[in-house]
């Protein structure tokens, strides 16, 4: 039953990613507004080559959280740090702010096809904190227990748009938490690690915008992973829980620089 539930999940990933690539330009933070500069401080672009692939957190001056799938290769291999790099303290995905270097990347361990999407990137030099650069503390297990249905959580990314351009500016949105059982009677998702948040039809994250931190009471309670079909679909999206990898965060962020924060 397990087996058959993660093939359906295949294959609706395999058509979002072939939607994603040759059919009309899909996903977005949609329906999103546009975010203030300093707004959301704790926000990096994440960029492989020089280009956007994910959104990233702030977690101290030396790290960012953000989904695996932008920055590894097969499985838990990360790609090679050098072509890593991320950009802080501007809502403009293009300019702005800093650019600084990736020194290590490390992906959950356990990160497959759906789940685990979480990854560590740790910076070659420290981030200067300003009034548009600062860091976000994730939630350890205070606020998961509050994260029932219909709670309101904020998301900002600069995922594609309905016009399948890319949006210069951060994007923001607001979604609600579904709970683990209405997930897995909707979605079959209902993980312990999966925080799972409702969305309007045509609404919620879209491809760019995995990694996007879920901001509930100032602190990130979750990791954007990934949306059913092409996005905005009758399903839930999908985050990581970060109350699920509270631990797995504090053992790798190594604590002499974590707490330079
Ligand atoms: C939100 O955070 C404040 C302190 O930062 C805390 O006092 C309050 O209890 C928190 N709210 C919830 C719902 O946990
Ligand atoms: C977080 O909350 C979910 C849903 O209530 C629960 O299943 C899970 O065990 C909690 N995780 C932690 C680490 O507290």
């Amino acid at each position: 039953m397990a087996v058959t539930r993660i093939i359906a999940l295949a294959t609706i990933m395999a058509i979002s990613h072939v939607c994603g690539t040759i059919a009309a330009p899909q996903g977005r933070i949609l329906e999103g507004e546009n975010a203030a500069a300093g707004e959301f401080p704790w926000v990096a672009s994440v960029r492989v080559d020089n280009a956007h692939v994910a959104v990233g957190s702030i977690i101290s001056q030396y790290h960012i959280l953000t989904s695996a799938q932008g920055v590894s290769e097969l499985g838990s291999t990360p790609i090679s740090s050098s072509r890593v790099s991320v950009r802080v303290g501007s809502i403009n995905q293009f300019a702005g702010g800093q650019i600084v270097s990736a020194s290590s990347i490390l992906i959950h361990p356990s990160f497959g096809n759906f789940l685990h999407n979480i990854a560590i990137i740790t910076l070659a030099e420290p981030l200067s904190f300003t009034d548009r650069i600062a860091s976000i503390a994730w939630d350890t297990s205070e606020l998961n227990e509050t994260l029932a249905d219909g709670i309101n959580v904020l998301l900002a990314g600069w995922g594609l748009q309905l016009s399948g351009a890319s949006p210069y500016r951060l994007q923001k949105t607001t979604l609600s938490v579904l709970s683990s059982h209405e997930c897995e009677y909707k979605a079959g998702y209902g993980y312990e690690s999966a925080l799972c948040l409702n969305h309007g039809v045509n609404q919620g994250i879209g491809r760019g915008d995995e990694g996007a931190g879920v901001v509930f009471n100032h602190t990130l309670v979750g990791v954007a992973s990934f949306f059913f079909g092409a996005g905005g679909t009758e399903f839930p999206d999908v985050s990581c829980r970060t109350a699920y990898y509270s631990d797995w965060i504090l053992n790798n962020v190594d604590p002499a620089l974590a707490y330079l924060k």
